[in-house]
């Protein structure tokens, strides 16, 4: 058998359980629990025969997502989700044997890249109370990595960073790449944008999957300076994001109203389900975001596998440095919170 290159033959597949959620109360994985405006399902269902079998247009799609966030257009660029563009950014600028620094426990995705291209990974602990470790940032961006990536708000712990403390970050280290990965941002309303884009060491990440909807489309963004922005293009498919993304997007984009209204929506479940959890006298944390992560009375495997008999599903933290006890719970409507604290309140009290 011929051997892939040594990273690879070292790396373990990243995995998530993702069979068998649909029939599920889903709180797992932050999707939006409603799914997208109306006017993307009809976007999708108008298309002719043709565009099946058409390869993909992109005109005016980077245009109306920098639109949305009042952005020029040469500072934008469509990936297959945040995923791809992550993926993107490693290929670009993963060189061997350097640094990539980030904080943890984060978003397990970026791991697996840097490895595969044989960097040296570099983590810094969120301290016990979840607040961000900024001295220890600071003092670990001085060694000069190539790559950094700060998740914020930061996905699983819910920690976010003021925005003008991550810029001084980034000031602070110009030959350092310094993504953002902002992928909750419309829950916070907190951004580095725009004042990021006018450092060349800073890349922001941006997707359609949750607040609008289109997980399962894929649909996300890098943005920064055009010098990157351009350089990540050089690596890509000339079609790699496809069609009924394209479309989908689109319709959400002119559609910013339902997201909002999402959003305001999972911003109240956040203030009912926190009264709720104070009530019981049950941990949790998150600052941001459409999670929180909740550390059960009892074992938290008992919870989980309780909650999914009666149909809900939680994301155990088990293993997890820092955060190992806790499940992480996304935010959905006030009525599905009301449903997940009522089986909770009964698994914790039973
Ligand atoms: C922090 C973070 N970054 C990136 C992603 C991937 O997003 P996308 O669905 O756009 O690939 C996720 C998905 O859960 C995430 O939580």
């Amino acid at each position: 058998m011929i051997k892939a290159r040594s990273e690879v033959e070292q790396l373990e597949p990243y995995a998530a359980p993702l069979e068998g959620r649909r029939p599920m109360l889903r709180l797992d994985f932050n999707e939006n629990t409603v799914g997208p405006s109306p006017k993307v399902v009809e976007a999708i269902r108008r298309l002719p025969p043709n565009a099946y079998a058409t390869y993909p247009e992109y005109a005016g799609l980077n245009e109306a997502y920098a639109a949305s966030i009042n952005v020029p257009a040469r500072y934008v660029e469509a990936f297959n989700g945040v995923d791809a563009a992550i993926h993107t950014i490693f290929d670009v600028y993963g060189e061997k044997k350097s640094t990539f620094l980030t904080t943890a426990p984060t978003f397990g995705y970026y791991k697996p890249c840097a490895l595969q291209h044989g960097m040296q990974q570099d983590e810094v602990l969120y301290p016990d109370d979840l607040s961000f470790p900024l001295e220890s940032m600071r003092e670990r961006l001085r060694r000069t990595p190539r790559l950094c990536f700060i998740c914020n708000p930061n996905n699983p712990t819910g920690t976010l960073l003021e925005p003008q403390l991550l810029l001084e970050l980034a000031r602070a280290a110009p030959d350092t790449l310094v993504v953002v990965d902002e992928l909750y941002a419309d829950f916070t309303k907190k951004s580095v944008l725009p004042a990021g884009l006018e450092l060349d060491n800073v890349v922001v990440l941006r997707s359609l999957s949750k607040s609008a909807g289109l997980a399962a489309l894929r649909l996300g963004f890098a943005i920064g300076q055009p010098e990157v922005v351009s350089r990540l293009r050089r690596v890509t498919g000339p079609y790699d994001v496809n069609a009924f993304a394209v479309i989908a997007g689109k319709a959400a984009l002119a559609d910013r109203a339902y997201v909002e209204q999402y959003v305001r929506q999972v911003q109240a479940a956040r203030e009912w389900v926190t009264q709720q959890l104070r009530r019981l006298g049950v941990r949790y944390f998150g600052q941001g975001g459409n999670y929180l992560l909740v550390w059960p009375p009892r074992a938290c495997e008992v919870v989980e596998s309780a909650l999914r008999e009666k149909g809900i599903l939680v994301r155990n933290m088990r293993g997890k440095l820092v955060i190992d006890g806790s499940f992480r719970l996304s935010l959905g409507t006030l009525e599905q919170m009301q449903r997940f604290m009522q089986a909770f309140a009964e698994v914790i009290e039973s």
